[in-house]
């Protein structure tokens, strides 16, 4: 069972944050990345795991990445790891809020190894489950997901990433009177924040990173919200890939079953810079580090967002306590 991972985990992602911590607002992507993904693979290292990455950092971008196929730690339980040290990078070094570590964890075998390539996606949380699909339209996905929720459609809000791909589908939702909430990066926020209701986000949609899908579709399988993606290659080697992974459709829909296979899976995300849904690290001269991270277990769908105080080049101490 992963859960007795569930501490182990969160300290690497707390400290993974911390690591990050002085590249904030420096500019330098690579040594963010860098100090993020050091830690991740030595804390990795010491858990009893036998572990394989499916989903690393993103090759495309040559950042300093834990490699899809890495084999790590101890020996022990065989599991599937999807990691992104740094889910926007680009917000961390110029100190803009949203950024935040993520690890997932799932039996081996679980996970999809999806190639870095886009992938449209889809996500809501537990109440819009059955009204909204990837392969609806977007009107019929607004009003469908506006009965579930009680809501009329011009209370509903919508999170999609701010690019020039998405214009046609935000003029849409526009025109239909949906809230529309831009982002700049950092999809994997907004798809989970579906499942939390303070936050206020009803729906998650667009194209974005496929690692980042699969990563969020854990945090939504523990959440008890759904995740739904379709692959977008845009060349013939990108094709090829995904004929590689065992697709015999590239474009198929991916449910949220084939993104992550078990319900016994852990996702943990520390708070690099402020987001909605966890502050960023803070440090104070006299206390030290203080940190924000939210952990997910599916197997007991619970959910905790986790305060932690790490005095500054010592050991973390967290609050939190397991049964
Ligand atoms: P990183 O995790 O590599 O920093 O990616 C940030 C991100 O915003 C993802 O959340 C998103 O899926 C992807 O980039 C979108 O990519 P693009 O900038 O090409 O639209």
């Amino acid at each position: 069972m992963l859960k007795t991972l569930a501490l182990p985990l969160l300290h690497i992602s707390e400290q993974a944050a911390i690591a990050s911590f002085p590249w904030i607002g420096s500019g330098d992507k690579n040594a963010a990345d860098g100090a993020a993904t050091t830690v991740m693979r030595d804390g990795l290292n010491q858990l009893p795991i036998d572990a394989r990455v499916v989903i690393g950092e993103g090759e495309l971008d040559e950042a300093p990445m834990l490699h899809i196929n890495e084999l790590l730690g101890q020996g022990g339980l065989p599991v599937d790891i999807a990691v992104d040290p740094i889910e926007g990078t680009v917000l961390t070094v110029n100190n803009q809020s949203n950024a935040l570590t993520t690890l997932a964890l799932a039996p081996r075998g679980a996970l999809l190894h999806a190639p870095d390539m886009y992938m449209e996606k889809l996500a809501v949380g537990p109440k819009g489950k059955d009204a909204v699909d990837i392969n609806w339209s977007i009107e019929t996905n607004l009003l469908n997901l506006s009965q579930a929720l009680g809501k009329d459609v011009r209370e509903l809000n919508v999170a999609i990433q701010h690019r020039e791909r998405h214009e046609s589908l935000v003029n849409r939702m526009r025109t239909l009177g949906a809230k529309v909430q831009l982002f700049d990066e950092g999809d994997v926020t907004y798809a989970l924040a579906t499942a939390m209701e303070h936050t206020g986000i009803d729906l998650f949609i667009g194209t974005g990173g496929a690692p980042e899908g699969v990563v969020a579709a854990v945090g939504l399988k523990c959440l008890g919200g759904k995740m739904q993606g379709k692959l977008k290659p845009i060349s013939d080697e990108e094709v090829q890939r995904c004929l590689m992974m065992g697709l015999t459709d590239p474009n198929m829909t991916l449910e949220h079953e084939d993104l992550v296979k078990s319900d016994d899976c852990l996702f943990v995300g520390t708070g690099i810079t402020d987001s909605i849904l966890m502050q960023g690290v803070k440090l104070d001269r006299q206390s030290g580090f203080e940190t924000e991270s939210l952990l997910l277990s599916g197997q007991d769908q619970y959910s905790r967002l986790i305060k932690a105080y790490s005095p500054a080049h010592t050991e973390c101490v967290t609050t939190a306590s397991f049964s």
